[in-house]
């Protein structure tokens, strides 16, 4: 499977508060390697501005009908676009499109091309659900237009309920598809149909009193984007993540647990049903031997503290592990190879994921990550840098590739 191809994007970024995201976004693409054309409507840029794009993107960006000293330049566009994201798209937008109006430069655009149109929609709740906007989406989808759903959650205007964009690394995650040319009606590719998998993700807090815990820098970026690409691949999909700010993937059952202990009874619960697990927590290795049920003094803390092992979740797993397959990472400052294929022996894995924690553009909360991949035949993939989506890309060709010779 192509993992970077990359290509020419049109970002359209109409006027909701959305738009702040969308800034995210168009640094997303652009990391990825797409060249980003940002156009923006007269009442996105009430909202933000022409420069924060052309910063995040490197080109010129367009924010009106005749900006340019040709009166084609909404042709040229069209025609050069690969693909067009409209993030986020508002319930004006989609109506002025489905209904064939063009008055500006990207209902234009998107007049004028052939390329595909990934429409994101962020509005309020009832706006979203209103019968008028859901026959304009279902009359664009009829059209061969794409939809990266909004989620559920806490709107701009304080409601809660659907409406709320699509996360950036969603919608780049969705660009990608139907850049990698590999997909089934809306953007979903199905080789992993039929797979439970079981992905563990973010650091886990050991707590010391009621008030101080123990962890480490882990943020879930790995591991959110490995459950977030096995779902969109058609995998059923578990996440089971310690303390983590990210917003888990839509359609993926996720359960919070919070110290090592609690994701141990839970990964053991589930593990019966599951066929492969990746285990991409940053797992603390000791915990507290005796937590206080009151806050400490802080003359008590140096002697009262006394640290204990926590039990290995994923070696406890590999002692049981019968047919399944186990994905491990292994997080290393020094000695990369020999400890991480000590860490596959020990541990009874098919595949070690080895992160170099140390490097900059790699390891704990970065967008990106350069690893080394080891499997149990011994081969050793070291992938360029690349953003965490198309690491958990190659994760999953992989695992694919080892589940299909187990099948056989
Ligand atoms: N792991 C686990 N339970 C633990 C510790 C680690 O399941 N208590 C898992 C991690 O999720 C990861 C793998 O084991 O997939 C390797 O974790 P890592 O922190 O790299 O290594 P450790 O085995 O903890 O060894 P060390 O800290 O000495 O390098």
């Amino acid at each position: 499977m192509t993992v970077q191809t990359t290509g020419k994007v049109v970002l359209g970024v109409t006027g909701g508060i959305a738009a702040y995201k969308a800034c995210e976004l168009s640094r997303f693409l652009t990391k990825w390697g797409h060249n980003v054309a940002v156009i923006l409507t007269e009442n996105a840029q009430e909202f933000v501005t022409p420069l924060t794009f052309s910063t995040l993107t490197n080109n010129d960006v367009i924010t009106g009908m005749f900006d340019s000293i040709t009166n084609t330049e909404h042709i040229d566009i069209a025609e050069e676009a690969d693909l067009i994201v409209v993030a986020p798209a508002t319930a004006n937008v989609i109506g002025k499109v489905a209904n064939g109006i063009a008055d500006d430069m990207l209902t234009t655009v998107i007049m004028a091309t052939k390329a595909p149109v990934i429409f994101c929609p962020a509005m309020n709740v009832n706006m979203y659900e209103n019968p008028i906007v859901q026959g304009n989406i279902a009359k664009l989808k009829k059209h061969g237009c794409f939809f990266e759903e909004p989620a559920e959650g806490e709107l701009a205007c304080g409601v809660i309920g659907m409406g709320r964009m699509a996360e950036p690394a969603e919608i780049l995650a969705a660009v990608n598809d139907i850049f990698a040319g590999d997909i089934i009606n809306r953007g979903i590719k199905t080789d992993l149909e039929g797979l439970k998998v079981m992905v563990t993700a973010g650091p886990t807090r050991e707590a010391i009193d009621t008030v101080r815990y123990i962890t480490n820098f882990s943020t879930g970026k790995m591991g959110f984007a490995i459950a977030r690409r096995a779902k969109a691949r058609g995998a059923d999909v578990l996440l089971i993540t310690g303390p983590s700010s990210l917003i888990p993937p839509s359609g993926v059952e996720t359960i919070r647990v919070i110290s090592a202990a609690d994701m141990k009874i839970v990964v053991n619960e589930r593990f019966e049903e599951i066929d492969v697990v990746i285990k991409a927590a940053a797992v603390a290795d000791v915990t507290p031997k005796n937590k206080s049920d009151h806050k400490l003094k802080k003359e008590e803390c140096g002697d009262a503290i006394k640290l204990g092992r926590t039990d290995d979740i994923l070696k406890g797993l590999g002692e049981i592990k019968g047919d399944k397959i186990l994905v491990g990472f292994a997080a290393e400052t020094r000695d990369l190879m020999e400890n991480a294929t000590r860490k596959l022996k020990d541990k009874n894995l098919d595949m070690i994921v080895i992160n170099d924690v140390s490097s900059k553009n790699a390891g704990f909360g970065t967008d990106t990550n350069e690893v080394k991949i080891i499997d149990i035949n011994g081969n050793v993939d070291s992938p360029p840098l690349m953003m965490k989506e198309g690491v958990a890309e190659l994760i999953l060709d992989k695992v694919r590739e080892l589940w299909r010779a187990k099948c056989r």
